[in-house]
């Protein structure tokens, strides 16, 4: 089976032609980062404009890189939640123009479970890793959503919330902080980076809702104690200490999601850990993640960098899952801001009940 993906529900326009079983045949990501670099974050009207601009490039450079006809394809996945309402639409109704056109089946997919089958899709060249193994817990954690599940086997309804966040998501407590610090947009790649070289220890930081028996997230707090250290100290003033406040707010991050996602995987009895979205690419947490799990006999794996933020290739894999079993959205395909992943975590603060 060879499936077109179609993804437009935030800041990237793509589309990718994949196979049944992962292999990334082609794919194409136009990134509107530089668009709204100026705004802070996602203006979604220029979201909409720019991907209504994008969307048939990257349809039509996926067939002529793959040297593949539009015909050839045995269906079509998109992106029809969660996102922007105005980004989603844009994908939506060119994948429904194409479908009857090219009389093929189309199925919606959920963004959120595109990012947790991401880690099954093998890129050409790419070295061969032996794939997850299900049942895996999985850190879900981007700039929309930071997520714990418990996922059985590919479909929609084989995944269960172990626990989300309260408030921010980890990669907008990236953004956010990266803003305050003056380092531009988006700032996880950003921290990370500068983070590389700097001293985790040389900043104190509280830890954001660590303690055991939780696998809920909070970030709100962390971001509200960077401004504080930002109003106490000022900005950083030479280039050491914006590493060292770098890597003392990513170690933050990075050790709560590494301590949940365990404490998860314990509570499960799974030896597989999967991570996903686009804090995924994070290079401490890539590391850390796999030699404390080692630990404890788990396995981390994690989908190819460039799988990890938002991509086409992991919708059109999502798809085929949908499209194998013989479904077909067609026409009746709509949009929503909301996933359709069952969510646990009730947001804000407040007593939980148990
Ligand atoms: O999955 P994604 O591309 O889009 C959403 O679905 O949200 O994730 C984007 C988020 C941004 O918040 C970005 O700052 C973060 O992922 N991100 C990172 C890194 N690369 C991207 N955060 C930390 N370290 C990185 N290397
Ligand atoms: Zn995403």
């Amino acid at each position: 089976m060879l499936v077109l993906g179609i993804e437009t529900s935030c800041d990237e326009t793509a589309a990718a032609l994949v196979t049944e079983d992962g292999n990334v045949v082609s794919d194409s990501v136009h990134s509107q980062i530089k668009l709204h670099a100026p705004y802070g974050g996602v203006v979604p009207e220029l979201a909409s404009r720019d991907h209504l601009r994008n969307v048939r490039p990257v349809i039509r450079e996926v067939f002529s890189k793959a040297g593949i006809a539009p015909s050839a394809i045995d269906g079509i996945a998109v992106t029809c939640r969660p996102g922007l309402t105005g980004a989603l639409l844009v994908g939506v109704q060119a994948a429904k123009g194409l479908a009857f056109a090219l009389e093929k089946p189309l199925v919606g997919v959920d963004h959120l479970v595109g990012h947790l089958l991401a880690v099954f899709l093998k890129f050409p060249g790419a070295p061969e890793v032996p794939p997850a193994e299900y049942p895996f817990v999985a850190l879900l954690a981007s700039g929309g959503h930071t997520a714990l599940y418990r996922v059985t086997g590919p479909q929609l309804e084989q995944v269960t919330e172990l626990g989300a966040t309260r408030d921010d998501a980890a990669g907008e407590c990236f953004d956010k902080v990266g803003k305050l610090l003056g380092l531009g947009y988006p700032g996880g790649p950003l921290i990370d980076k500068l983070a590389k070289d700097g001293n985790p220890d040389a900043i104190e930081l509280p830890w954001p809702m660590r303690r055991k028996g939780s696998l809920e997230f909070s970030f709100s707090g962390l971001k509200s104690n960077m401004l504080r250290w930002v109003t106490e100290h000022g900005l950083p003033g030479d280039d050491q200490t914006l590493r060292d406040v770098c890597a003392a707010f990513q170690r933050r991050v990075v050790d709560t999601l590494i301590f949940k996602t365990l404490e998860a995987a314990r509570e499960q009895d799974v030896r597989t850990i999967v991570l996903a979205g686009g804090v995924a690419a994070n290079r401490e947490l890539r590391e850390r993640s796999a030699a404390q799990a080692a630990v404890h006999g788990i396995r981390v794996v994690v989908p190819p960098f460039k799988a990890c933020t938002d991509n086409a290739s992991m919708i059109a894999y999502a798809g085929i899952q949908r499209l194998a079993r013989g479904e077909n959205d067609a026409h009746a395909l709509v949009t929503s801001p909301h996933t359709s992943l069952p969510q646990s975590t009730k947001k804000g603060r407040g007593k939980r009940e148990s």
